[in-house]
């Protein structure tokens, strides 16, 4: 049997630490239970990638939620976006006349927000409203901007919390660079 690959091992560094998203997620969960109209949000997941991110949020925002996910793929395993967003699923949630908490893992060049956001408000929501863990800093293929983003990181490649690179790292519980 091969030994199994290592998570740990592959990790060039820690770019942010578990005790510091967490604490910066207090905070996010308290800004968008702030600003949200009042009454129950519709949360929407982007998977896979978003999960760990939303879980860990949305148990912080002390208001009736209806989570639904919805599946995408933009970087199809790799460490390039592929300039396509493919949606996986066959319906869209009901959104119609709802407010709508948009969750991705990671704000990169804005195609699959822009995407989603999009077929969401020709869906008949109120309004889209996104939140992304990471941001990178960088010129987007979109012109598009995230309401609530937990954390600004440079233009390079990540995983960890709900990250992955060829569907691995996901369960890193923080947010790192793999070795080159
Ligand atoms: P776009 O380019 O559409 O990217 O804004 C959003 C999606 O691309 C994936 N992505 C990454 N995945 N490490 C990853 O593991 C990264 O550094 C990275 N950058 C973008 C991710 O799936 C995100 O939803």
């Amino acid at each position: 049997m091969k030994p199994e690959i290592g998570l740990r091992e592959d990790v060039e560094r820690v770019l942010i630490d578990e005790k510091v998203i967490e604490k910066r997620l207090d905070a996010m969960a308290e800004e968008i239970d702030r600003e949200f109209p009042p009454g129950p949000i519709v949360a929407i997941v982007l998977l896979k990638g978003a999960f760990v991110f939303a879980a860990d949020l949305l148990r912080r925002i002390p208001r009736p939620l209806d989570i639904e996910c919805l599946n995408v793929a933009s970087y199809h395993g790799g460490m390039e976006s592929s300039g396509t967003v493919k949606f996986l699923d066959h319906a869209l949630p009901d959104v119609k006349g709802r407010h709508v908490l948009l969750l991705d893992d990671i704000l990169d060049t804005g195609r699959t927000l822009k995407a989603v956001a999009d077929r969401l408000m020709e869906e008949g929501c109120i309004a889209v409203h996104t939140g992304v863990l990471l941001a990178k800093d960088k010129v987007r293929a979109e012109d598009v901007q995230a309401d609530y983003v937990g954390f600004e990181i440079g233009d390079e490649f990540v995983v960890g919390y709900g990250l992955d690179y060829k569907g691995r790292y996901r369960n890193l519980p923080f947010v790192g660079v793999l070795k080159g």
